[in-house]
């Protein structure tokens, strides 16, 4: 079964290589495509992009960890990103984050044991002058309390 997936990883890799070529520049866009499709770039994966690309295993690791849209942990089924800048900082952004901690029973940069739901930050989502402020997958939610925020989660 593993060198099944293994195989298949593989073969997924190598058709991205044949899309996007082997330079370096071609790093991002195969990264890119892997999260999106696997929600995260196993260590297998992040492997074999190496291996094709004849670049260090450690230069592909950096990459993943320098991008927070790049994980090499599996995510949950949706992602809630609260803004961290600071308009929403100043305007309840703290009591918001705890609320939504508690809630979830976990901390920023971590997924519900269900897989559910994975918390993270993010800079500033465009909508200052309506924080706090935070994105469910692609919706974002703003003035928000942290009754609304619960509410907002327990819909999910
Ligand atoms: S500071 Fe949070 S949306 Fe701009």
């Amino acid at each position: 079964m593993l060198v099944l997936e293994k195989n298949s990883m593989t073969e997924e890799i190598e058709a991205l290589v044949e899309l996007h070529g082997k330079d370096r520049s071609a790093l991002m866009p195969i990264l890119q495509a892997i999260q999106r499709d696997h929600k995260y770039i196993s260590d297998f994966a992040q492997q074999e992009v190496a291996r094709l690309l004849d670049i260090h295993p450690v230069e592909v690791f950096s990459v993943i960890s320098f991008y927070s849209f790049l994980h090499c942990v599996p995510q949950g089924k949706n992602i809630v990103r609260l803004c961290r800048t600071i308009v929403c900082d100043i305007s309840g952004k703290d009591e918001v984050e705890k609320a939504i901690k508690r809630e979830l029973k976990i901390n920023i940069g971590e997924t519900t044991k269900d897989k559910k739901i994975t918390l993270e930050y993010t800079n500033c989502l465009g909508m200052c002058d309506q924080g706090p402020a935070m994105m469910v997958n692609d919706k974002i939610f703003t003035k928000l309390t942290p009754e609304k925020a619960v509410k907002i989660l327990k819909e999910i």
